[in-house]
């Protein structure tokens, strides 16, 4: 006799992890038997480039095919409202999972399965192994509709960047201009709109590389210095020629900024290229910089900033 009328399906699905670890070895084994050829391009399992190719859709569960190549940078993620799991055909995975306090790795190899129930924060990226490249089968249920970004804080906590419409898990990324903007923002310490004043005032030189239309539309910032992204390589490095007065080393913390905080993530990265270590740029630009208020504070930063740093470089008045 049943004694509780607790319902035995609580979770936004039927399916539960071991449901989905099963679908993804049945799929992998599919794969590996060539059952899935015709999805392939030109027949084969792509080596030389990150794909997803959807195996399976319905209402319960989407199962994905995903090569891995290196140099691929993803993001910290969840997976929205659902369940998932993987199993690896060859290769091998590197996870980095968000454990409360820290990201804990673990290494997965070609035959290991891995299930991530709701709440799995991580990111997944290629790692060496004799047999490249990575191939994983993944499962999700329900099927991904929307996932979070997240970034771990400098106080070691988990800061939610961001949240979107998923139409591929994973990874997430479909176009090579989004790749380049991952890779780009993996080697910047990006400030976040309410942390730029105080950049300022420790001396740190603020970049405004919006053209003169949207500076006219949406107004200036204080204390910046207009500079536009064609000439932006040339005002910064300090052994140009046409450098500005304040770059007079490496160590000049730039800090650049655009409209929404996408251009500005691979200027900075080009200035890192020139050796420039402390550049970086602001998320979401001058319309979080609007929305946090923080355009305010800036002169008042500013003001202050006048006679710290450029006595601590020495310069003359
Ligand atoms: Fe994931």
């Amino acid at each position: 006799m049943r004694s509780s009328s607790i319902p035995t399906v609580s979770g936004p699905t039927r399916l539960r992890l071991p449901d989905l670890l099963r679908i993804t070895d049945q799929a992998a084994d599919a794969v590996l038997r060539g059952r899935y050829n015709h999805l392939l391009p030109s027949g084969d399992i792509p080596t030389q480039e990150r794909r997803f190719t959807r195996l399976h859709s319905d209402d319960e569960v989407d199962v994905w095919l995903i090569s891995w190549v290196p140099d691929h940078a993803t993001e910290l993620h969840d997976h929205g409202g659902s369940l998932g799991a993987l199993t690896l055909l060859s290769g091998a995975l590197d996870e980095f999972r968000w454990d409360g306090n820290r990201l804990r790795r673990r290494r997965l190899d070609a035959g290991d399965q891995a299930g991530f129930p709701l709440g799995w924060v991580h990111d997944v990226t290629w790692a060496p192994a004799e047999q490249a490249p990575a191939l994983s089968v993944h499962a999700y249920s329900p099927p991904l509709t929307a996932m979070s970004y997240y970034e771990v804080t400098e106080h070691n906590t988990l800061r939610r960047v961001r949240t979107g419409l998923a139409d591929a898990p994973a990874g997430h990324m479909t176009s090579r201009i989004n790749e380049k903007l991952h890779v780009a923002r993996a080697r910047l310490r990006r400030l976040h709109a309410r942390e730029v004043p105080a950049a300022v005032r420790r001396g740190a030189v603020l970049l405004d590389i919006r053209p003169e239309s949207q500076r006219e539309t949406e107004g200036a910032v204080p204390g910046a210095l207009v500079i536009e992204r064609n000439v932006l390589e040339w005002r910064c490095d300090p052994t140009s020629e046409a450098r500005l007065p304040q770059a007079v080393d490496d160590d000049v913390e730039w800090v650049v900024l655009c409209s929404q905080g996408y251009t500005s993530s691979l200027a900075a990265a080009s200035l890192r290229d020139l050796g420039l270590h402390r550049a970086t740029d602001v998320v979401g630009g001058y319309r979080s910089m609007a929305e946090a208020g923080v355009l305010e504070q800036l002169n008042a930063a500013l003001l202050r900033s006048v006679w710290y740093p450029r006595h601590q470089h020495g310069e003359e008045d």
